[in-house]
């Protein structure tokens, strides 16, 4: 893979192909940050036919989200989860999906929001009623079960408990096959034991249950709390309803986009606080003052100011969506540089985070970057975990609620050890995931 500056009158230099192909397959984070620094906010990256205009940092998202979002489609950067939705918010542009955000958003509301507060108590307590002290659990695997569970309450109104890992499985297996490379999706070969053949039937097995849930609500009238109850409920300014198939891409994107992202963070913040005694101990002293956590709810939320703070910075140093991408429908200017259309471009909420000069020594988890008056002087566009513009995420308010009340529930129970501190082997696709897990010993506290 080589880099090369976008459009340049003079060829900067360009990494070796194949040295820059193995530091991009091991480190792409750290491969971006050191291109940014030799290149500056705007290169290409290219290998074979893989061609793709990178940006970096605050006046690069500002240009993407808001300044010229006109010329680049969400639609065609993420246009592999095509074959497995069509109509839903993260694969609209323009007025469609201006159309669509105003039927969705509403429904995650902070009033909504807090009806759901009680779905997260009840996970975090299934799961910790579990464990044992002294035991080793993966807190990565843990933070699944648990999102998963309340993601799928709070749009769907289904307890999955008991049928959690067939539906894990099926969610797991349908969007990593649409995401990542696979020659069999090109072979089509409908065999018994082919993966083609799986998928198929790991769809069929999604639809069928999606499409259940709508009828029955549909046949309830729609009422419930649910967003699936809002989504059938909801009706555009001409009146018009969501189709049941528009309903289930839309709750299907919901889960994609809602679950993932939650586990790593949840699991990558009780990582980083296992490491970090210093910030785990302001934390503690925080939630003492509570006294009982099962009734912490949305009006003690904004009192967990060190707690918000540390979720902060594990979303600075691991944003679950780590890039961005867009497909380019019209010229793109941005310094001297013109990115053509038809060509594709990515922005990297985890290399612009770890800039150090908007964020020094970037590597040092320090929740203290958070702090309320410092916070309050960060250029919004240099710390984007949630996006920006108007594809900024829907569900960041129910995310916020999420983390904050499930590791406040368990950080008042449960002491989590790592067994090991230092860099974590990841995953990159789609979100940044650990490699192998996150193992941590449990310790009970009282
Ligand atoms: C910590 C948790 C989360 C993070 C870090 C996160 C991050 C993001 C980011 C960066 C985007 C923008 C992608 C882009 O512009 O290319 C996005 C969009 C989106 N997110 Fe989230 N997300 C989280 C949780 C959730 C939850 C809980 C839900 C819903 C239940 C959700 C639903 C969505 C949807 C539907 C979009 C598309 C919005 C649009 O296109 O208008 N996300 N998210």
């Amino acid at each position: 893979m080589s880099v090369i500056k976008q459009e340049a009158a003079e060829m900067p230099p360009s990494l070796p192909l194949l040295a820059s192909t193995v530091t991009f397959g091991r480190d792409p984070i750290g491969f971006f940050v050191k291109s940014y620094r030799r290149y500056g906010p705007v290169f290409r990256l290219r290998a074979f036919d893989f061609n793709l205009t990178v940006m970096l940092g605050a006046r690069a998202h500002r240009a993407i989200f808001v300044d010229q979002a006109e010329k680049l489609s969400v639609r065609s950067g993420y246009r592999l989860l095509l074959s497995v939705m069509n109509d839903a918010l993260l694969l609209a542009d323009g007025e469609r999906h201006a159309q669509q955000k105003r039927l969705v958003q509403p429904a995650f509301h902070v009033r909504r929001i807090e009806r759901y507060v009680e779905f997260m108590h009840r996970a975090a307590e299934r799961r910790m009623a579990t464990w044992r002290d002294g035991m080793v659990v993966d807190v990565y695997e843990e933070a699944r079960r648990m999102t998963l569970e309340v993601i799928m309450q709070v749009l769907t109104g289904a307890d999955i408990s008991a049928e959690y890992d067939a539906f894990a499985r099926t969610l797991t297996y349908t969007f990593d096959y649409a995401t990542k490379p696979n020659i069999q999706k090109w072979v089509r070969l409908d065999l018994p034991f082919t993966q083609y053949r799986r998928n198929r039937l790991a769809r069929r097995q999604l639809d069928s249950m999606l499409y259940t849930m709508i009828a029955r609500r549909r046949a309830e009238g729609g009422h419930g709390d649910d967003v699936l109850s809002w989504l059938i409920a909801a009706r555009d300014a001409d009146g018009s309803a969501l189709s049941d198939a528009q309903v289930r891409d839309q709750v299907l994107l919901l889960i994609y986009a809602g679950h993932d992202t939650a586990t790593c963070s949840l699991a990558w913040a009780l990582h980083l606080l296992g490491c970090h005694p210093e910030a785990l101990g302001a934390i503690e002293q925080e939630l003492k003052r509570f006294g009982d956590s099962s009734r912490i709810g949305m009006a003690e939320l904004a009192d967990l100011v060190q707690l918000g703070m540390a979720i902060d910075e594990t979303l600075r140093l691991y944003p679950p969506v780590w890039i961005g991408l867009r497909g380019v429908e019209a010229d793109f200017e941005f310094n001297e540089w013109r990115i053509p259309a038809g060509s594709s471009l990515m922005y990297s909420a985890a290399a612009s985070h770890r800039l150090p000069e908007v964020f020094p020594d970037p590597l040092r988890f320090d929740p203290q970057r958070f702090a309320p008056e410092r916070k309050a002087r960060l250029d919004p566009f240099s710390y984007i975990p949630f996006g920006g513009g108007a594809h900024m995420c829907v569900g960041k308010p129910l995310a916020q609620v999420e983390l904050k009340v499930l590791l406040a529930r368990l950080l008042s129970a449960w002491r989590f050890e790592p067994l090991h501190c230092g860099p974590v082997p990841m995953h990159y696709n789609p979100t940044l995931a650990p490699k192998h897990g996150l193992p941590m010993r449990l310790r009970r506290l009282r």
